[in-house]
C-alpha cells in the first residue's frame, strides 16, 4: 500500500519580506495528518512567517507550502477564502470583537462565512463547550481572564470543524496553570483527529505536551549541529580557565 503524502509540506520555503529582511530561509518539513508540532526558536526565526504561510496571510516568494495538495505558491485571492475554510486560526493577538459577548463573537465569524442564524443558535453552545468557555457565554471579552479570551479564541477557530489548526504564541501572556488549560485543549483537539501547528516561545509547555518539536533559527531548521560541532569542538579543544598562579 503507498504511503499517503504528507497533510503539509514545506518545500524549500523561502519568504522575502523585502530586498534586506527574509523571513525563512528555505524551509523543508512534512507534517502527516494528525499530527500535533511545535515551533520553536528565538524572537525572528521565522515561526510567524510559518504560520501566515499556511493561513495565506504571506506568499511564498521562493519554494512551496502545500496543504492537503494545494500548493499555495499559486493560490489566487479569490481562492483564500475557500482555503481558510479548512484552517482554524488562533492569532496571537485573540482578535475578538471587545463590544460583542463571547457568543456573539463566535457568531459574528460563523455568520461571516454564510452560516444561518439558525445554524449558529444550534452550534455555538456545542463549541464554546469544547474549549470550556460556555459559562461564560454572556459576557464581554473585557471580563475575561487571558486564558478565558484564548479559550474563545480558540472556540472562533472551530466553527468550520477544520482538520487542521494553527496557533501562534497561544500560552503568550499567561502564567503556568492557564497555559496548562489552554494546551490540554489543543492536545485534546489532537487526540480526536485536529492537525495542530503551535508557534511558541513556552519551553515549559513543549516539553510538558511531549509532542514534535521543530527548532528555528534564522529563517531555517535548526537541526542542532552547531551545538554537536561545538561540544566535538570543545572536546578536542577544551578551554582553559585562567587561574592566578
Ligand atoms: N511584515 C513584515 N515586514 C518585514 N519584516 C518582517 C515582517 N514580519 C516579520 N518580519 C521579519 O521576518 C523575520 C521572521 O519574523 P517572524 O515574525 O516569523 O519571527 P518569529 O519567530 O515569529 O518571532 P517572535 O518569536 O518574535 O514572534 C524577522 O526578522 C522579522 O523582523
Ligand atoms: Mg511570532
Amino acid at each position: 500500500m503507498a504511503t499517503p503524502a504528507p497533510y503539509i509540506q514545506l518545500k524549500k520555503l523561502e519568504v522575502a519580506y523585502n530586498d534586506y529582511v527574509s523571513g525563512l530561509r528555505g524551509v523543508s518539513l512534512d507534517v502527516n495528518r494528525g499530527e500535533f508540532i511545535f515551533l520553536c526558536g528565538q524572537t525572528g526565526s521565522g515561526k510567524s512567517t510559518i504560520i501566515k504561510v499556511l493561513s495565506c496571510q504571506v506568499k511564498p516568494t521562493k519554494g512551496d507550502a502545500v496543504i492537503d495538495g494545494r500548493s499555495l505558491a499559486s493560490v489566487t485571492p479569490e481562492e483564500v477564502p475557500m482555503l481558510r475554510r479548512k484552517i482554524g486560526i488562533v492569532p496571537q493577538d485573540f482578535g475578538l470583537l471587545p463590544n460583542k459577548k463571547v457568543w456573539e463573537n463566535v457568531g459574528y465569524a460563523m455568520r461571516a462565512v454564510g452560516r444561518s442564524k439558525h445554524e449558529v443558535r444550534d452550534e455555538v453552545p456545542a463549541i464554546l463547550e469544547r474549549v470550556n468557555i460556555l459559562h461564560r457565554a454572556d459576557a464581554y471579552p473585557t471580563e475575561l481572564s487571558g486564558g478565558e479570551q484564548q479559550r474563545v479564541a480558540i472556540a472562533r477557530a472551530l466553527i468550520n470543524n477544520p482538520p487542521l489548526l494553527l496557533a501562534d504564541e497561544p500560552t503568550g501572556n499567561l502564567d503556568p496553570g492557564h497555559s496548562d488549560e489552554i494546551i490540554n485543549i489543543l492536545l485534546d483537539l489532537n487526540s480526536q483527529g485536529t492537525t495542530i501547528v503551535v508557534a511558541t516561545h513556552d519551553i515549559m509547555q513543549v516539553e510538558r505536551a511531549n509532542q514534535r518539536v521543530i527548532q528555528l533559527a534564522g529563517g531555517m531548521i535548526d537541526k542542532g549541529d552547531h551545538d554537536e560541532e561545538l561540544l566535538q569542538h570543545m572536546h578536542e579543544d577544551p578551554l582553559e580557565f585562567p587561574t592566578e598562579s
